[in-house]
C-alpha cells in the first residue's frame, strides 16, 4: 500500500518521541521489503509459470481424446486460472506503468461498453470531462474488477459518475444480496471469498478486491463498500480530481 512507500517520519523531539519513531521507521522499512520481495517473487513466479503451461496445452491438443485427456484438460483450466490471477496480481504491484491524465467518464464508459448488464443510471447526469490521474492499464482493471463483481454476484450494475468537491466518485449499484455488513472489510483481503461464491466454478480467487483497492490508493483514491439501503451492493471508487 501507500503507507509504505511514505517518507519515514522526522526521528526528533523528547527521547521518548525520538525513540518511537525510530522504532516505527524501522518496522516500516521491514514491512516494506517483505511485501516488495512477495510482490517480485508473485511476479517471478507468474512469469515462470507462463511457459510450461503453454507447452502443456499444445501437447494436450496432441492426445487422443479420452476421459484421461478430459480431466488433464480440467486441472489444466484451473491451473491456468491460478495463475493468472497472481500474474495480475503482481502486474499492478510490480509494473512500472506511468500515471498519467485520465478521462474518468470515458474510462468507465468504455469498460461499461464491455459488459451486457452494467448502465448508467439513467437520471444520473453524466459528469463528463472529469480528470484524474492514475495509471491507465491499472485503473482500467480496478474499474473492471468492481463491474464485474457487481454483475456476478448483483446481477445488474448500475453506474453513476458524479464529483462531490474535489473527489470523483463512480458508484456502482447492484441487485444482489449485499455482503454481510461485519465482512465488509474482510473482503478486501487477499484470497478472501465468502461462503456462497467459494464454491462457484464461475469467477476468480478473491483477489479483484484486493487488486482494486490497491490500484485506486495507489492513485491517492479509495474503494468503498457499502450495503444499499434498497438491497443490494452499493460499490463506490473515489479518486481525486486532477488540478
Ligand atoms: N457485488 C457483490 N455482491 C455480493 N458479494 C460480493 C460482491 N462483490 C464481491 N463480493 C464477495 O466478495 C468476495 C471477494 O471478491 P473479489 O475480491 O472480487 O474476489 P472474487 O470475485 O475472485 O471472488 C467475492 O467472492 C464475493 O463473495
Ligand atoms: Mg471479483
Amino acid at each position: 500500500g501507500n503507507a509504505l512507500k511514505s517518507p519515514p517520519i522526522s526521528e526528533s523531539g523528547s527521547r521518548e518521541i525520538r525513540a518511537a519513531a525510530k522504532a516505527i521507521n524501522a518496522m516500516q522499512m521491514r514491512l516494506r521489503d517483505y511485501v516488495e520481495d512477495r510482490e517480485h517473487l508473485a511476479a517471478a513466479l507468474a512469469h515462470d509459470l507462463r511457459t510450461p503451461l503453454t507447452r502443456m496445452r499444445l501437447r494436450l491438443e496432441l492426445l487422443r481424446r479420452s476421459p484421461a485427456r478430459e480431466a488433464l484438460a480440467h486441472d489444466l483450466a484451473d491451473i491456468e486460472s491460478i495463475a493468472s490471477s497472481v500474474i495480475d496480481f503482481a502486474k499492478f504491484e510490480v509494473t512500472e506503468e506511468k500515471a498519467e491524465r485520465i478521462d474518468f467518464w470515458s474510462l468507465v464508459e468504455s469498460v461499461a461498453d464491455s459488459f451486457e448488464d452494467a448502465s448508467f443510471d439513467e437520471d444520473a447526469t453524466p459528469s463528463r470531462g472529469l480528470i484524474c490521474i492514475a495509471r491507465p492499464v491499472a485503473l482500467r482493471r480496478c474499474i473492471t474488477n468492481l463491474i464485474q463483481n457487481a454483475v456476478t454476484y448483483g446481477k445488474k450494475a448500475h453506474l453513476g459518475v458524479r464529483r462531490t468537491g474535489d473527489t470523483i466518485t463512480l458508484s456502482i449499484r447492484d441487485e444482489g444480496p449485499g455482503i454481510p455488513q461485519a465482512k465488509l472489510d474482510a473482503v478486501f483481503g487477499s484470497f478472501v471469498r465468502l461462503e456462497e461464491s467459494r464454491n462457484r466454478t464461475t469467477g476468480g480467487l478473491g483477489l479483484g478486491l484486493t487488486i482494486a483497492r490497491n490500484i485506486a490508493r495507489g492513485a491517492g483514491g479509495e474503494v468503498i463498500l457499502s450495503n444499499y439501503p434498497g438491497g443490494g451492493l452499493l460499490t463506490e471508487l473515489r479518486l481525486p480530481v486532477a488540478a
